[in-house]
């Protein structure tokens, strides 16, 4: 099948314009209060060296790191479940663990140094939390990144329970791209040039790990695809042709659904689908349309005989409940994000210097800052000051403005934010992650219900650990 609906590509800060917004004829359901199940899920993560095939079926086995035979763990729970992980770590580097976009407690955010000790070799450290929203999340580790998540030390987390109407089949596409050398070999994970650009690229596109792999579908059905960039480096401007998709989810959280024409996907970034899938032996083909040549991704098979759902017409999901901001008492703060070409040293309140190189959690160079300050030498270890401090319980609006001509999707541990600006035809939208286009300005808004020490970071991870990296407080 040959890409037909090729999107029209607007030039630098402009994002295209999605469908039109949803009607807002038919109200939403309700959020519903976080009710404890009593029930709780337990994992073993063992962070090693593995020989593992790329892609999965086919390639040459490479040394990656994963946390267990299985590449890419998988971790499904219902809302009100509490998740207890015990990490081990059997690398001979430091590692943590990040729960990507859940709101958990502080001492569970996986961010050495800030949060907690790394995990040393043959070390360990249980995560124990109650994830309080239902979506789609993944988990990475939080310590030299550029090359663990590189070599593949992330996994999928779902907390279920935000369906009022079920879907006939619910699939996970986790996007990725592996840098492999062809000889059995990681191919180099950065370098300067890369990282003060766009980043470094993989060579192999995989979807769960797999070249253009085929999903089997129940013909005819509703199917819930949710689709996770997880790629340390790779925009993805997705779309799906040959049959009707919406989106009903960004980063977990559930919107009116919008119906999808082209949509850009920055790493960390996720979009939950709503699909009908094809007929008997049809074929539906999810694209990436960012580059000379659409590239087919994966392919949606319909099998069995053909269900009848009527109309295409997706049901809402039930939203997460959160706080919304209080506008008009809302603080602002505003953030600038750009490249440094050289970095000045850092002298804190009390005479220390902090100097810009390297150290054992980050990569070698400072080529990015935010508001001009760039992430220091020994950077986790001697933290500098936070980029603002909040009160507990108050709102906040965040003004992120790019002033660089690189995109970056920018992510804030601890909370969820509404994004003021609209992107892609959505409007409201809750996330934990936003790409700034080249030359971009977003405005994104908050309570600051959850206190703690919390990261503030571009998720191209060569930006994020060459300076573009910054932490704040709510107390
Ligand atoms: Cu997935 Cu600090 O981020
Ligand atoms: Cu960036």
């Amino acid at each position: 099948m040959k890409a037909a609906r090729r999107p029209f590509l607007l030039g630098a800060g402009a994002f295209l314009a999605g469908a039109a917004l949803p009607e807002t004829g038919r109200s939403g359901p309700l959020a519903r209060p976080l009710m404890p199940t009593g029930r709780t899920v337990e994992h073993w993560l063992v962070a090693a060296e593995r020989m593992v095939r790329i892609p999965a079926d086919a390639g040459p086995e490479v040394p990656a790191w994963t946390f267990g035979p299985e590449p890419l763990p998988m971790i499904r729970l219902q809302r009100g479940d509490s998740l207890r992980v015990r990490a081990e770590n059997r690398l001979d580097q430091l590692i943590s663990i990040h729960w990507h976009g859940i709101r958990v407690p502080n001492a569970m955010d996986g961010v050495p140094y800030l949060t907690q000790d790394p995990i040393r070799t043959g070390g360990s450290f249980d995560y124990t939390f109650t994830p309080p929203d239902t979506g789609t999340f993944f988990f990475h580790t939080h310590c030299n990144t550029i090359e663990q998540l590189g070599r593949g030390l992330a996994g999928v987390l779902i907390v279920e329970g935000d369906e009022l109407v079920r879907h006939d089949a619910d699939l996970v596409c986790v996007l990725r791209d592996w840098r492999i050398d062809g000889q059995g070999g990681f191919a180099e994970f950065t370098s300067n040039a890369a990282a003060a650009k766009a980043g470094t690229f993989g060579q192999v596109r995989t979807v769960n790990d797999r070249v253009e792999p085929v999903l089997e579908v129940p013909a005819g059905g509703e199917v819930r695809l949710r689709i996770l960039n997880i790629d340390p480096t790779r925009i993805a401007l997705l779309g799906l042709e040959g049959t009707p998709a919406a989106v009903i989810a960004i980063d977990g959280n559930g919107l009116p659904p919008v119906p999808l024409e082209s949509w850009r996907l920055g790493p960390a970034m996720r979009i939950d689908l709503s699909v009908r899938a094809p007929g008997p032996g049809e074929e539906a083909v999810l694209y990436d349309y960012f580059s000379a040549e659409p590239v087919p991704l994966a392919r949606l098979r319909g099998m069995g005989p053909r269900l009848d759902r009527g109309r295409f017409d997706p049901a809402p999901l039930i939203p997460s409940d959160f706080p919304a901001p209080d506008l008009e008492k809302a603080e602002t703060f505003r953030l600038t994000f750009q490249s440094t070409a050289v970095a000045s040293d850092l002298v804190l309140p009390d005479g220390q210097v902090l100097r810009y190189a390297d150290s054992i959690c980050l990569s070698s160079a400072t080529l990015w800052a935010i508001d001009r300050k760039t992430w220091p030498e020994a950077g986790h270890q001697q933290l500098p000051p936070p980029l603002f401090e909040l009160v507990k319980g108050r709102s906040y609006v965040i003004e992120l403005v790019n002033l660089s001509q690189y995109q970056h999707p920018i992510h804030l541990h601890g909370v969820t934010f509404q994004v003021l600006d609209p992107r892609q035809g959505e409007s409201g939208q809750r996330a934990d992650t936003v790409l700034l286009g080249p030359r971009d300005r977003v405005r994104i808004a908050f309570v600051a219900d959850n206190p703690g020490d919390w990261m503030l970071h571009c998720h191209i991870i060569e930006h994020q650990e060459t300076g573009m990296m910054g932490w704040f407080r709510i107390a």
